[in-house]
């Protein structure tokens, strides 16, 4: 591996932890911006017309936020990680069925990947919060909008929230 080009004031451990919750973040949000434009494309049922449109505002977040992200990471001297294979092995993200999917499933998958990379993003919040408060911020806010777009998501579900915790880790398992 190339040695770091980029220095920054943080110390080793510091740049560990920031670098760490800023990898997890970009590999999620590259698989959900993914799993948005799968949807986008396979989604049918009565309530296409809504969820068509709500698939790619997903996608534009989630790729802005990749951005911001990965970026975050430069800054502070950390080589961030998009390829494929990377996403494929280290994204928390639940998953996203094959082939022409329902929009009720879209919805609840949706929700449950949106569910879990919140969980993963919320812990890391905690973990940089002395290591790196910039980097902490730019998680925070993150947070906030995919926390706004996890309303909107299960807002759309007609399932009540308790079978959806049991289709997310069905989806999980
Ligand atoms: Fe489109």
């Amino acid at each position: 591996m190339t040695p770091t080009p980029i220095t920054t004031t943080l110390d080793a451990e510091q740049q560990r932890i920031a670098g760490k919750a800023l990898q997890g973040t970009v590999v999620d949000l590259i698989d959900l911006s993914l799993f948005a434009k799968q949807a986008h494309w396979n989604v049918i049922g009565p309530h296409f017309l809504a969820v068509h449109p709500a698939l790619d505002e997903l996608a534009t977040v989630a790729r802005k936020f990749t951005d911001e992200a990965a970026e975050r990471a430069t800054a502070i001297g950390v080589s961030p990680d998009g390829r494929a294979a990377t996403v494929a092995a280290d994204a928390g993200t639940t998953g996203f069925a094959e082939g022409w999917t329902s929009d009720g499933e879209v919805v609840e998958t949706i929700a449950a990947n949106l569910a879990a990379a919140i969980a993963r993003l919320r812990a890391s919040i905690e973990s940089t919060e002395k290591a790196d408060p910039v980097t902490q911020d730019l998680l925070i806010g993150i947070t906030a909008r995919l926390e706004q777009l996890h309303w909107m998501w299960q807002a759309q579900s007609t399932q009540p929230s308790a079978q959806r915790t049991r289709l997310g880790q069905l989806l999980v398992g």
